[in-house]
């Protein structure tokens, strides 16, 4: 009997990793920051492993924190997306691109592009952007939730009405009778909002999987509700399997309301594996990615167990008297796990190397234990999906492909070849060309 599959997509972030500590490491080029060519080494490995797609995040400001903490992003994603679709055949990628700060028009233009040069293998991350640093680059100021969630849900319905502009069946191409296209098939869409207006149309034709897919990363009750109505796949941060069935049953329950199966939204959660043959080896190699930040960290450990952890000597375990009154801290979900891991005995600095401070469970360990975690979540319902963020590239892409893709297609849980040759059917994802009828104004 065939199981049910889970899909996975890999994070691209710098050509270092998504570590901003990556470029520190002994393998690493410190001068690859912006060498595209270590990012469609890292995408080919992720294809070689059948993953779904590639998730392309994009800050519109200034990430780097200090002089040792790379930036989050240093090239442009709908660039980066070109180079690695023209390097690659199968594997999808989604890009964000904001709809607080972007036209629609240009946002149309520039996806509907990609997804015919890809193949039809895009995907667009709908965010809105909440940063006022962000907002600075546009000469702008955040506005709040209810404006640009509405301004989304107009930016949103004007670029899928622009995609759908040129009908599915207004190529010609015949040289005899001169007619290149049938222009009574190509109109504009004429769509003024508050926020927003185009006129179109737009002169692209369907790519191979007609239009991109719609992407949405966030978790706010505005987010999932967004999400209920446009996603098809949802990006989230959670960090216990509890959570990450409280948000998916959360999109479900908001994609019904829309008026869509709750199956229409794939739940994808975080994971940031560190894999190597041993435990002890895994440990250390995540600990020095860790290690930049420890002085913070440790406040921040003493939050998460209720305990002043300032001036605590770091190479020592927590004493019985702190262990005794420390408690898991209510309002943050990893406090379990980090009271957990204290109580095993690690000293200060291993409980950090744990990675319990990090926003995505961070599991470490030889390939079965990272599979083990992927599909205690997968059989618990918590997700749909993972986006699987390696640390440092491209060795952290390349060992979970060698290591973690052969457990879990031995274990039946991930495909052994691709689907289809788009992301949609690779996705499972149903055909849609323009707006969803049910946005149709009739
Ligand atoms: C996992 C995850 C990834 C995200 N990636 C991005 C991103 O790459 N770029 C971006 O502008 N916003 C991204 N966001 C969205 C913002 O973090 C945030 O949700 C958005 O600014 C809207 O905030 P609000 O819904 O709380 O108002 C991401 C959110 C999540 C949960």
């Amino acid at each position: 009997m065939s199981r049910k599959k889970m899909h996975l997509a890999a994070a691209s972030a710098t050509p270092y990793g998504a570590s901003p500590y990556a470029w520190l490491e002994p393998g690493v080029d410190p001068h690859d920051y912006d060498n595209i060519h270590v990012l469609v080494r890292a995408a080919q490995a992720a294809e070689r492993g059948m993953f779904d797609f590639l998730f392309l995040g994009d800050f519109l400001a200034q990430t780097q924190r200090s002089e040792a903490h790379a930036p989050n992003q240093t090239l442009e994603p709908t660039i980066v997306a070109t180079a690695i679709a023209l390097a690659t055949e199968r594997i999808g990628l989604v890009t964000t691109v904001s709809a607080t700060f972007q036209e629609p028009y240009n946002i149309a233009r520039v996806l509907k592009s990609l997804d015919v040069v890809s193949g039809g293998r895009m995907g667009w991350n709908a965010v809105t952007t909440s940063s006022p640093q962000a907002a600075a680059n546009f000469g702008r100021a955040i506005e709040d939730r209810d404006t640009r969630y509405a301004r989304a849900d107009e930016v949103v319905q004007i670029v899928q009405a622009l995609w759908g502009s040129w009908e599915e069946d207004a190529w010609i191409g015949d040289q005899q009778s001169r007619r290149i296209t049938d222009l009574s098939k190509i109109s504009p869409v004429n769509l003024r909002g508050t926020y927003v207006s185009s006129r179109g149309p737009l002169e692209i034709p369907p790519s191979k999987q007609g239009q991109p897919v719609m992407a949405h990363a966030g978790a706010s009750p505005h987010s999932l509700a967004f999400a209920g109505r446009y996603a098809d796949v949802l990006i989230s941060e959670v960090f216990t399997i509890e959570e990450a069935r409280h948000q998916r049953s959360a999109v479900r329950h908001a994609a019904e309301s829309a008026g869509r199966s709750p199956d229409d939204v794939k739940f994808f959660v975080g994971v940031m594996p560190t894999i190597a043959s041993t435990h002890a080896e895994a440990l250390a190699r995540r600990g020095k990615l860790i290690e930049p930040d420890i002085e913070q960290q440790v406040r921040h450990l003493g939050q998460l167990l209720g305990l002043p952890l300032g001036t605590i000597d770091l190479d020592a375990p927590l004493r019985a008297d702190q262990l005794a009154v420390a408690r898991a801290n209510p309002g943050d979900p990893r406090s379990p796990r980090a009271l957990e891991v204290a109580k095993e005995g690690w000293t200060v600095r291993q409980v950090l190397h744990h990675a319990v401070i990090d926003y995505h469970p961070s599991p470490i360990g030889p390939p079965e234990v990272i599979a083990d975690h992927l599909q205690e979540w997968f059989e618990a319902d918590a997700a749909d999906g993972f986006w699987v963020i390696p640390g440092v590239i491209p060795e952290g892409m390349e060992s979970f492909v060698d290591g973690v893709i052969p457990i879990l297609q031995q274990r039946g849980l991930f495909r052994t070849e691709y689907e289809g040759e788009t992301l949609r059917e690779n996705l499972g994802i149903d055909h849609q060309y323009g707006l969803h009828r049910r946005t149709r104004t009739p």
